[in-house]
């Protein structure tokens, strides 16, 4: 199926912003390249975020299915639950979310809009259990007469990854208007989903940059691999001829910190360095990550002051209420 006739709701407000962040440059010195910030905080649903455009396939694919509910899963202060909670309120459906709290359960932030959005909440202690958990709820409620459809963790399928695909499109004009070539793009990287997307939509559109995943959670099993086997599925999905390896996937594991979710310093510096240069703000467990590895890269002469580069900023903000003042004790 080609990308134009792939059944798709209108979630977000497209296309988002590319800003050039030339105070945040300014604060990183004369070796900064130019920084572009693809603002897909902005996407418009429910306080934005990468998901946006994932879930305008897979909601598309649940109203084919003939589904009144959308079951996904995730860590308590999961984007990808809020964001599914939200397109299923916009879509006329119910939702059912299960959700981990190793990080803790406050109702606070993500957690919080989950229950606005009016989804069915339910709380399972740690990441292994979420699966089963999910099962058990997709059974209770097609036994009151509902029809389930199961999201995958962050959307991270085929027909989700679809959305990034087409944002390498929107990406391609907004670059061609403004002039630039960038040599890299960087991506906050969980479950991969985005970045198989840009992968796949960078080979589409010829990009000249590298799509460099950063890493939010240390891997079980090799990312690259996992990355490339859905980039091959996307293409596969899209009737493109293109195919991947683990070769083509970039991931830079080394900003995770000490494990999901867990704030680092290059991560809240990254936060009080672009809230103070630019009014823009990250979060604590992917996007500040991303950012820090971007920053690294420039501080170490990784990225040539002379080029570009393009931040994609996948969202996220709302988990910032969650951490509280701890992002300014341990800033
Ligand atoms: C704010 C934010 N950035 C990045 C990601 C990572 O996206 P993916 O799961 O597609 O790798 C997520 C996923 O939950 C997210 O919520």
């Amino acid at each position: 199926m080609a990308l134009a006739t792939m059944p798709r709701v209108s979630l977000c407000a497209l296309p988002t912003p590319l800003q050039r962040v030339r105070n945040f440059e300014q604060a990183l010195g004369s070796d900064s390249p130019r920084i572009y910030v693809k603002r897909d905080d902005l996407t418009g649903l429910a306080m934005g975020g990468n998901k946006a455009r994932k879930l305008e396939y897979l909601v598309a694919d649940a109203v084919v299915a003939g589904a009144t509910v959308l079951i996904t899963e995730g860590a308590v202060q999961s984007n990808h639950a809020r964001m599914t909670a939200a397109a299923a309120a916009a879509a006329g459906m119910k939702s059912a979310l299960v959700l981990d709290t190793r990080n803790g359960d406050a109702v606070a932030g993500n957690l919080l809009l989950d229950h606005l959005f009016g989804a069915e909440v339910h709380l399972v202690a740690e990441p292994a259990e979420r699966a089963e958990k999910m099962l058990a709820v997709a059974k209770a409620l097609s036994e009151r007469g509902e029809t389930p459809y199961l999201v995958p963790t962050g959307g991270s399928v085929p027909i989700g990854a679809t959305g990034y695909v087409r944002a390498s499109l929107e990406l391609a004009d907004q670059l061609v208007e403004a002039g630039e070539a960038p040599v890299r793009l960087y991506a906050a990287s969980g479950s991969l989903g985005t970045q198989a997307g840009l992968i796949v939509g960078a080979a589409m559109v010829s990009a000249t940059y590298e799509v460099h995943g950063v890493a939010v959670s240390h891997a079980s099993s090799p990312m690259e691999e996992r990355c490339a086997a859905l980039c091959d599925e996307t293409a596969a999905l899209l009737g493109l001829r293109q195919r991947f390896s683990a070769k083509d996937v970039i991931l830079h594991p080394q900003f995770v910190g000490e494990a999901y979710g867990i704030r680092t310093k290059g991560g809240l510096e990254a936060i009080r360095l672009l809230a103070q240069t630019e009014g823009i703000l990250l979060d604590p467990v992917y996007s500040a990550k991303a950012m820090s590895g971007l920053i690294a890269h420039v501080r170490d002469h990784t990225i040539r002051a002379d080029d570009a580069v393009v931040f994609l900023h996948t969202g996220g903000s709302p988990a910032l209420f969650a951490h509280g003042e701890a992002l300014l004790v341990e800033a």
